[in-house]
């Protein structure tokens, strides 16, 4: 038995890390070990590429060229932190993944032959048991980022991504809807509008209807074994 392996999608301002947090929360109380990690980033030689990525350092690069970054800094975090985790039957919940390379370096203007063909370099076919696409409008995504960062200008300057314009980030939300709409079993669509609370039932609405199972086995009591009780 492995662990499971979510991921949580969404534009700019969706709520994800709020909600990774409270799917934490839920799954530590059923004493399920948790591991939360991130996109780009997650793992040291990962984060590096991270800052080169977000920072926009990369940018004159081209789009086709940040996707193989994004590509080069999964495949260490995937060999390195996520699938050892998985194998000490731990849950993974991943701020980002796959799909966020489809979606932006996709709108960017990648070519989705390429993207898949990174996508099977970095992760070699292992796919997320259960994505959580957190849609919200991008307005109400880009105010929400705008406030952060109003609050904490310096910890919070936009990064290159999150700069990009309202058709740039609508046409993302179409993207993610897509994929949603083509691999409905994996991946799950809330309405990220709502308050914190109700997307955070949402959420665990959705891991115990597709995850049930998993929680079980991951729960379940060892049965006492009584010496004798099954003989006579
Ligand atoms: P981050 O600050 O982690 O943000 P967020 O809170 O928006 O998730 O920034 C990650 C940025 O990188 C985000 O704007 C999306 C972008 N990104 C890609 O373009 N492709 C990818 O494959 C990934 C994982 C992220």
């Amino acid at each position: 038995m492995t662990g499971q392996f979510i991921t949580f999608e969404g534009g700019e301002g969706a709520g994800k890390s709020t909600q990774i947090a409270r799917l934490k929360a839920h799954l530590e109380k059923l004493r399920i070990p948790v591991l939360v990690t991130r996109e780009p980033g997650g793992s040291p030689g990962a984060e590096v590429v991270r800052n080169v990525l977000l920072s926009g350092k990369a940018r004159t690069l081209g789009p086709d060229t940040e996707a193989m970054l994004f590509a080069a800094a999964r495949a260490d975090h995937m060999d390195s932190v996520i699938l050892p985790a998985l194998e000490r039957e731990e849950w993974v919940l991943c701020d980002r993944f796959t799909d966020s390379t489809r979606v932006y370096q996709g709108e960017a203007g990648v070519d989705p032959a390429f993207i898949r063909e990174l996508e099977n370099l970095a992760v070699a076919g292992r796919k997320p048991d259960l994505t959580i696409l957190i849609d919200v409008p991008p307005n109400i995504g880009m105010e929400r980022v705008s406030s952060r960062g109003a609050s904490e200008p310096a910890a919070n300057a936009p990064d290159r991504f999150e700069e990009d314009d309202l058709e740039v980030q609508i046409r993302r939300q179409a993207l993610f809807l897509d994929l949603a709409k083509a691999e409905p079993n994996r991946i799950a669509v809330v309405d990220g509008s709502k308050s914190a609370d109700t997307v955070e039932e949402a959420v665990w609405d959705i891991v115990l209807d597709r995850l049930g199972h998993r929680l079980e086995d991951a729960t379940r009591v060892v049965p006492l074994i009584v010496p004798g009780a099954r003989e006579g």
